[in-house]
């Protein structure tokens, strides 16, 4: 069981919570996450670590309602206990003096990049964060990536706020004028895809946190397995960091869709098997 201490609404669609875990927070490191079943019939999910804080002994974790799990979760009120909290689980991101970073968040992953950044700050980098959304009012988490930035770079897909366009837009005018030696991207496996193809011509070492699905996130069931430089790898136990340069984005994609047909075809079974034909 773990207590949510904190909660804070981010966005229509983000929710942030401080939840009580001392054993957890004293062993993890940035970029690796937890798995976490809201209740006891719940699914397990994986989730990354937003903050830690073995000093606390709690952690962060920022959710991005999607489906059943995450609104459930999402739901949760301070003093709730979440039913369970494994970790920490993965890799965590290798923290070197790289020189100049550029830290690319999308959705959630502009909040597992705040202990990550953090780190490579603290590790001597010249940090550039860069974060995007359709329009200003989505947008989150500037204010926090700006705590340890050298730089927040903003933009919008309709010019409300910063540069007009993409984050791989801001990201090619970020190498062009200032130069940039490492990039490390968090969010949705598309946006993920652009921006290592971005960094691509330019020979710049591109991590990305990969996100397909788990279950058990300890290397037994094989759900989260990836192709990376040809090889077969784990998501949990060989990531969930990899070259971007070498992940087959394709098969990532494709098995991320297989899963949500299968979704449907449930539900399809579901609505045959308990929906009487007249209201079909
Ligand atoms: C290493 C890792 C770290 C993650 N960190 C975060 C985070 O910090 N915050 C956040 O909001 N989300 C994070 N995610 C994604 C999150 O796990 C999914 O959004 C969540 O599982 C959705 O579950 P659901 O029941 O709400 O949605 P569902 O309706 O069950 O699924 C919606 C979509 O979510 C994804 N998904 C579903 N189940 C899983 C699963 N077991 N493993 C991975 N993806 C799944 C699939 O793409 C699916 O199509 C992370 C994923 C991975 C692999
Ligand atoms: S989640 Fe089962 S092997 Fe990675």
């Amino acid at each position: 069981m773990a207590k949510i201490l904190e909660k804070q609404v981010l966005r229509f669609d983000l929710v942030a919570v401080k939840i009580e875990a001392p054993e957890i927070s004293k062993k993890a490191k940035p970029g690796q996450f937890v798995i976490v079943r809201a209740d006891e019939v719940g699914e397990r999910i994986p989730l990354s670590l937003a903050r830690i804080s073995p000093e606390e002994g709690t952690l962060g974790l920022v959710i991005q309602t999607i489906g059943v799990t995450s609104s459930k979760l999402a739901a949760m009120d301070v003093g709730d206990e979440i039913s369970d909290v494994a970790g920490p689980m993965g890799h965590a991101t290798p923290i070197e003096n790289y020189g100049k970073v550029a830290l690319l968040g999308g959705g959630f992953g502009a909040a597992p990049m705040y202990p990550i950044g953090k780190a490579l700050k603290e590790a001597g980098n010249t940090v550039t964060s860069i974060i995007g959304a359709r329009s200003v009012d989505l947008l989150v988490y500037e204010k926090e990536l700006g705590e340890f930035s050298d730089k927040v770079l903003v933009s919008t897909d309709d010019g409300s706020k910063g540069l007009k366009g993409l984050v791989t837009d801001a990201l090619k005018q970020e190498i062009e004028e200032n130069g940039v030696d490492w990039v490390m991207a968090i969010g949705p496996a598309i946006m993920m895809k652009f921006v290592s193809l971005t960094t691509k011509p330019y020979n710049i070492k591109t991590f990305v946190s990969l996100n397909p699905i788990m279950v058990d996130g300890t290397g037994m069931c094989g759900a989260c397995r990836v192709s990376v430089g040809g090889k077969t790898m784990f998501g949990c136990t060989d990531g969930p960091d990899f070259d971007g340069h070498l992940v087959d984005w394709g098969l990532l994609m494709a098995r991320q869709r297989t899963y949500l047909e299968e979704e449907k075809l449930a539900m399809e079974n579901y609505l045959c098997n308990c929906v009487p034909s007249a209201t079909k």
